[in-house]
Parts: structure tokens; sequence; C-alpha cells
């Protein structure tokens, strides 16, 4: 089996990929598995026969096109991970470059993908971020789209169209909602996001980190290891498991940004603690207060995707899968 994954060098492609080569997936053996991004790996992947590298633009129809028919495979691509996006901050400053690369990109893929003719699966991770408005004190797979940024809005398109490209038979397409994903290794990012990661991973390797939110700030969170899990699953479950909507609100757990602060003086002392500092950034805090605060998945939980118990479970995760190589990073 070939299978794609675009945005394959960035924090959740990168480990989607090796948990394929380590564990395989429930369609059948991995043959080839072809990561797709303009950028290359922030840390080292794999040596594997099985793993290509593939630099190109995602907003162009061509590239992708070639990507996925894959002339010189038997029968081009199997399956489709797309993973490759420019995050909330970066869609919201740069309005072309949201709309080329999260809205012209999904429509590129969708297309080569029905190109085939093989109705490949395909898996889209969408974001809490196509929520917002008035919001219910729980969110969940049957509450309104109604984005407040471009990038939402920009994910709130693709799962439409996903779901319309797999009524009409063009591809086997599944949608996952992913909570916020900490704890992310690595550097910050320019998601509105990134400091409840900077919060747990920076204090941990010695350095100061800022919460631009109040303590009382309620988020939505699950672990990488959850995630991934999760978009694996996604993609072995028959397409007519997920029912009249191809469309998914994975399992998060709610958690104050304040109890993230003392499960990190838990986990890493009071020294760690003290190298938060709280500076109140008002755009910040009114984007993050827009997002849902709880969420409600049966559909998910019924479809086995799994939930985290909590932050404590997070921050060991992070300690044990990350904190050895994030020593090493600078920043
Ligand atoms: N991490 C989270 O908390 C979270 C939450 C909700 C949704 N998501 C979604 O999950 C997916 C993966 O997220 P991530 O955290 O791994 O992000 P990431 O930024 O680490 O990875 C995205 C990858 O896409 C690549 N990319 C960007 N523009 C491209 C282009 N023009 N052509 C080709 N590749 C391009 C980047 O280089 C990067 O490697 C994204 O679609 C993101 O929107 C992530």
């Amino acid at each position: 089996m070939r299978i794609v994954i675009t945005g394959g060098c960035g924090f959740l492609g990168r480990r989607v990929a090796i948990r394929l080569l380590e564990k395989g997936c429930g369609l059948g053996p991995v043959d080839e598995l072809v990561l797709f991004d303009n950028a290359p790996p922030a840390s080292a992947l794999p040596e594997d026969k099985r793993l290509t590298l593939v630099t190109g633009d995602i907003a162009d129809p061509d590239t992708v096109a070639r990507l996925i028919a894959a002339p010189d495979s038997d029968g081009g691509t199997d399956a489709v991970f797309h993973l490759a996006a420019v995050v909330s901050g970066q869609a919201e400053a740069d309005t072309d470059l949201g709309y080329r690369v999260n809205l012209d990109g999904t429509r590129a893929v969708l297309d080569a993908c029905r190109a085939l003719g093989s109705s490949p699966r395909l898996v889209f991770a969408s974001s809490l971020a196509v929520y917002g408005g008035a919001l219910p004190p729980v969110v969940g797979d049957d509450t309104a789209l109604q984005p407040q940024s471009s990038y939402g809005t920009q994910k709130a398109i693709g799962e439409l169209l996903v779901n319309d490209y797999s009524r009409k038979g063009y591809v086997d397409g599944r949608v996952l909602r992913l909570p916020t994903v900490v704890v992310r290794p690595g550097l910050p990012n320019r998601a509105a996001s990134t400091f409840a990661s900077s919060m747990i991973r920076e204090p941990l390797t010695g350095r100061d980190a800022v919460c631009p939110v109040s303590p009382d700030t309620v988020m939505a969170l699950a672990s990488p290891r959850r995630i991934v899990e999760g978009l694996v699953r996604a993609l072995d479950l028959p397409g007519d498991a997920f029912g009249a909507s191809r469309s998914l609100q994975l399992p998060g757990f709610s958690v104050a940004v304040g109890d993230m602060a003392a499960a990190l003086r838990q986990a890493g002392g009071a020294a760690a603690h003290a190298r938060i500092r709280w500076e109140p950034d008002p755009a910040i805090q009114a984007i993050i207060s827009s997002w849902p605060r709880a969420l409600a998945s049966p559909r998910a939980e019924a479809l086995g995707f799994g939930r985290d118990s909590g932050i404590d479970e997070v921050i060991q995760a992070f300690i044990e899968d990350d904190l050895a190589a994030q020593m090493q990073i600078g920043g």
C-alpha cells in the first residue's frame, strides 16, 4: 500500500509517519510512505527504505496531481493524510497565504484523489477553530460551524469539501476536528495556542515562558499520542462507520491554564513553575476565549477514539517522548 502524508515533515505528520512505519495500519502492509512538505523535517526521520520525501507546494495542483497519481507506483496512492496547513496566527496575518495553502491546497489534494478514480481513503485534520460565536457550554459534532478566523473558515470549507467529495464517491474521506495538541516539542510557532505548549515545555528545559492568558482560561486539549492514534484509527475505520457526516469531533479534556501551571510545578518543581511569566495579551486572550472550553465526543468515543486522563498524563508523555530531544534544541 502507498500512503501520502501532506505536511509530512510537520509535528503531527512526522509522528504519524513513524507510527505507520513501526506498527503499520489496519488496511494492510505499508509498502511506500511519501512525506510531502515545503520544508525539511524539524527533527530526524528514521532510516527506512519505504520512506520518501517529496518537496513541493501543496497549492500547486500539478505538483499535487503528480504526487498522488504516482505514475511509477502500482496503481497510485491508496490513502492520504492531508495535514499540510499554515497555522491560525499565520493564516490570520496573511490572508492570501492562508487561503492558498489551507483552501486551494485542500482542493488540489481532493481533485488529485478524484482523478485516481479509485476513491482513496483521505484523513483531513480540522480544528476547534471551526466553532465560534455564542458557543454552548459543551461543544460537539452538532454545534454549528461559525468560525471567527480565516484559519477556522478554511478548515470549515475543507470539511464541507471532504463531505461532498465523499458523498460523490470521489474520495473515502474522514475529518477529525483536533483539540489543541499539547505538549508540542520544538520552538514556539505562530498558532494563537502556542503558549499552551511553551508554558510546559520551556520551564522543563530550564527556559522562561510567557503565558498571555489568565489562569482561569479553560482550554480543551489532547496529547500528541492520542492524536496520532486517532489519525491512524480514522484511516482504519470503514467509511460508513462515520454515518451521515464524515466530520468527527475528537475527544479532548478541559483544563484551566492555572491548573496546567500547577501540574507543571508537580512535575518539574517550584523552579520550573517560577519560569512562567504571566503577561496578559488581550488579542490572544480574545482568540482563546472564543474557542470551546469543553468537548462532547459521543460519536468518536463510540468509534473507539480515546481521551487523555488529564494534564498530568500529558506532561508525563512529553517527558517520556520528547524531553531528551527538547534539551538539545535552542531557543
Ligand atoms: N497541532 C495542533 O494543535 C492542531 C490542532 C488542530 C488542527 N491541527 C491541524 O493538523 C495539521 C497538522 O498540524 P501540525 O501541528 O503538525 O502543524 P505543522 O505546522 O507542524 O505541520 C504542517 C506542515 O505543513 C507544511 N506546509 C505548510 N505550507 C505548505 C505548503 N504550501 N506546501 C506544502 N507543505 C506545507 C509545513 O511545512 C509543516 O511541516 C494541520 O492541518 C493543522 O491545521 C493541528
